[in-house]
């Protein structure tokens, strides 16, 4: 299985301003990037944090791509895996009327309000033993067992300090865009409790795209 993180941040490296507001300072050709990642994927895993603050996930709507995710056999759209050890989730989002495979990633007190209602076709259960957080070794597992080859992490800055923690993620593409954010308040790409120097994850550089004004920087992420 392979895990690939994407994000596009500001040159003082914030995904989001500070009001938490859905991004908005990336170019078109950004975001045909992230359509053709979420296309390659065979499921997209998201935190509750992002899917709050945006109301709805990025569908893929390129018909060059769908007809070569449909010519792959895989459906039109990757399934939309939510994260959340709570399960509190507002269902009256958009996402919930989304034309899309919705999966909830959870705990057995997260999947507690969802069972008996079918805005979720598949909640996952992978918690460690005192049920208070996500076992990644056992999701990747059980994303193993699906047939899920590919999946794109699409954050936001929590879940994917989870992920490094966990050494749960191989790639990382990160947009870095032309504009300052500031504040202490806005997200960075990685959030949590941090690293210290001897336990940060370390990348190795790929590629570097530049286009226009922004650099599209492609990392393996060292084992
Ligand atoms: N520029 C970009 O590329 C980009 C990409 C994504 C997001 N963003 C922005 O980033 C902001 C959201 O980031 P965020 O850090 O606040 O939120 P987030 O990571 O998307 O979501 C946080 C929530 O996700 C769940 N979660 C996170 N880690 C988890 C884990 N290890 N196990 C189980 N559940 C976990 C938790 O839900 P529970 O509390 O229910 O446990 C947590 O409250 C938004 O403003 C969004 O627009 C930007």
């Amino acid at each position: 299985m392979k895990t690939t993180l994407v994000l596009a941040m500001t040159a003082d490296g914030k995904i989001a301003d500070v009001t938490k507001s859905p991004p908005t300072f990336s170019s078109d050709r950004d975001s045909a990037h992230l359509e053709e990642q979420i296309a390659l994927a065979d499921a997209i895993l998201v935190g509750s944090g992002t899917l709050d603050d945006g109301g709805s996930v990025v569908l893929v709507k390129t018909p060059a791509l769908i007809q070569s995710r449909i010519d792959r056999q895989k459906p039109a759209q990757p399934p939309q895996i939510i994260c959340s050890r709570s399960g509190k989730i507002d269902p009256q989002l958009p996402f919930f009327s989304q034309p899309i495979d919705r999966w909830l990633l959870t705990t057995t007190i997260g999947a507690k309000d969802w069972h008996e209602r079918d805005s979720f076709s598949q909640v996952i259960i992978c918690e460690t033993s005192d049920g208070k957080e996500i076992d990644w070794q056992v999701v990747k597992i059980k994303l193993a067992e699906l047939n899920l080859e590919n999946i794109c992490l699409l954050g936001g800055s929590e879940l994917a300090a989870s992920l490094f923690a966990a050494e749960f993620i191989d790639d990382l593409w990160l947009t870095v865009c032309p504009v300052i954010y500031g504040g202490t308040a806005s997200p960075t790409p990685v959030s949590g409790a941090g690293f210290t120097p001897d336990s940060a994850p370390k990348l190795t550089l790929l590629n570097v795209d530049r286009v226009e004004g922004e650099l599209f920087l492609h990392y393996r992420v060292q084992k």
